[in-house]
């Protein structure tokens, strides 16, 4: 059962309504394991019913007591404590959602084969609900054979795997199979209640380009112009396409500092024409171009070596140049052959409405100056889209439909958009 509850939205501290759910969080024996912490208590924070179900070998990681006081619930392991409720049925019939974070090699294992030895295994026999495995291990047993197969069973199951961010593992190894940030598990997780069908794998064998950010073009060492954007809206896509199956580039410019994404190779761009660069360069041989960055139109036109000085002297106005149009410029690549002809290009557009017309108008009339496939549409101004964590919208297509994009998390309009670029992939 659900109940109505308030919370706060981080960015914006407004409160957004949302629903209190039944989460079953599921710890493995790892050393990830402690960052199971940081994922219950956002759920908790969030508003939601937890139960934590560690394994026995999570419990050499972090104490029974630390998952009862962060879930404020019992916490057992076996399933012969509290037989009366039949726990490892029940939790997982009233689950609404079921985390395993961090699933360790030999818990997913046992999950793939439905050995049901243990609560937390039994609980994943029983849940009918979304089940999303965090894995966390060394490369060498992520790339195994025996792993490899492990979780193609878990997905064929409808299990979601994610997939492992790459870094720095226990000791000093780095490489595939380091856990998700929590934040980013929770807000998979978050997306999962919002829609539970929003993370097939459908991408898979898929090369997809993602801009977010905004760019910033320097006038001296201490001044730019520049904009709002926060990348939110273009790191959701590019997490959810990773987290898809695809291979995924994403070209950020500034944010307001959210971390990467796990499995996307992030470049950092300053300026337009850097990021113009990057693009060109990665979109000559993707599947699909999404340009959900806030691209600066204008670059003051003489860069000022030292810092402009106040007083006598100084420029009455600034000169401005250009910047060029690299959504524009792909579609011509397309058109000359630089691009595969069966790229999706999809653009984004930031629209205000006036006297003269409605944002859709003006969005109308973008599409077909750029030429893209697909245009998302954003009504800005009044606090919405730039910055804060909802979006809504309106997704144009090129044939002429127009759909509109329900308001929600900003991952929630990412898996609209994945959505129309994975029906228009040849
Ligand atoms: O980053 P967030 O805080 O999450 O906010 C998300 C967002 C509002 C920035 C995002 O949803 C969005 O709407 N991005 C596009 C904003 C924008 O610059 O719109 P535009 O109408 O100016 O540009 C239209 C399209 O052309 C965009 O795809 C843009 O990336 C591209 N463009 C623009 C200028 C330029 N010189 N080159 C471009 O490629």
């Amino acid at each position: 059962m659900s109940d109505a509850v308030s919370v706060s939205d981080s960015v914006s501290g407004a409160h957004v309504p949302t629903t209190r759910k039944q989460i079953v969080v599921g710890v493995g024996g790892g050393i990830a394991a402690y960052k199971s912490c940081a994922l219950i208590r956002s759920f908790t924070e969030a508003g939601h019913h937890v139960r934590v179900v560690p394994t026995e070998s999570a419990l050499q990681f972090v104490g029974k007591a630390t998952f009862e006081a962060l879930s404020g619930n019992p916490v057992q392991t076996g399933v012969f404590a509290d037989v009366p409720q039949v726990p490892h049925v029940r939790l997982g019939q009233e689950a609404d959602l079921v985390v395993i974070a961090p699933a360790t090699a030999d818990l997913m294992a046992r999950a793939a084969s439905g050995r049901a030895d243990d609560l937390l295994t039994g609980t994943l026999l029983t849940a009918r609900c979304p089940v999303l495995f965090a894995p966390a291990m060394h490369t060498e047993m992520w790339e195994h054979p025996a792993t490899v197969a492990n979780v193609a069973t878990l997905r064929s199951y409808g299990a979601i795997v994610l997939e492992p961010a790459s870094g720095r593992l226990t000791g000093k190894d780095t490489g595939a199979g380091r856990l998700p940030e929590p934040e980013e598990i929770a807000g998979l997780a978050a997306l999962l209640l919002e829609r539970r069908d929003a993370l097939p794998r459908d991408l898979e064998g898929k090369r997809v380009v993602v801009s977010a950010g905004g760019t910033r073009e320097p006038l001296d060492p201490v001044r730019f112009l520049g904009n709002r954007s926060s990348g939110k809206q273009g790191y959701a896509i590019a997490r959810l396409a990773a987290q898809r199956g695809a291979d995924v580039v994403l070209v950020s410019g500034y944010t307001a500092g959210i971390s990467e994404p796990a499995a996307v190779t992030t470049v950092h761009v300053r300026t337009a024409q850097e990021m113009q660069a990057v693009i060109d360069r990665e979109a000559a041989q993707c599947d699909a171009v999404v340009m959900a960055a806030a691209v600066a139109d204008f670059r003051p036109t003489t860069l000022v070596g030292s810092k402009i000085k106040k007083g006598d002297g100084e420029p009455d106005s600034i000169e401005l140049t250009k910047n060029p149009d690299i959504l524009a410029g792909i579609v011509q690549a397309r058109r000359d052959g630089a691009v595969a002809p069966e790229t999706v290009i999809v653009g984004f557009a930031a629209e205000t409405g006036d006297e003269d017309g409605d944002v859709l108008t003006y969005a109308r009339a973008k599409l077909a100056r750029k030429g893209c496939d697909l245009l998302v549409v954003n009504a800005v101004g009044d606090g919405k889209a730039f910055e804060v964590d909802h979006n809504d919208g309106w997704l144009l297509s090129a044939d002429g439909s127009e759909v509109a994009l329900e308001h929600g998390s900003k991952s929630l309009l990412a898996s609209r958009v994945l959505d129309a670029v994975s029906g228009s992939l040849k």
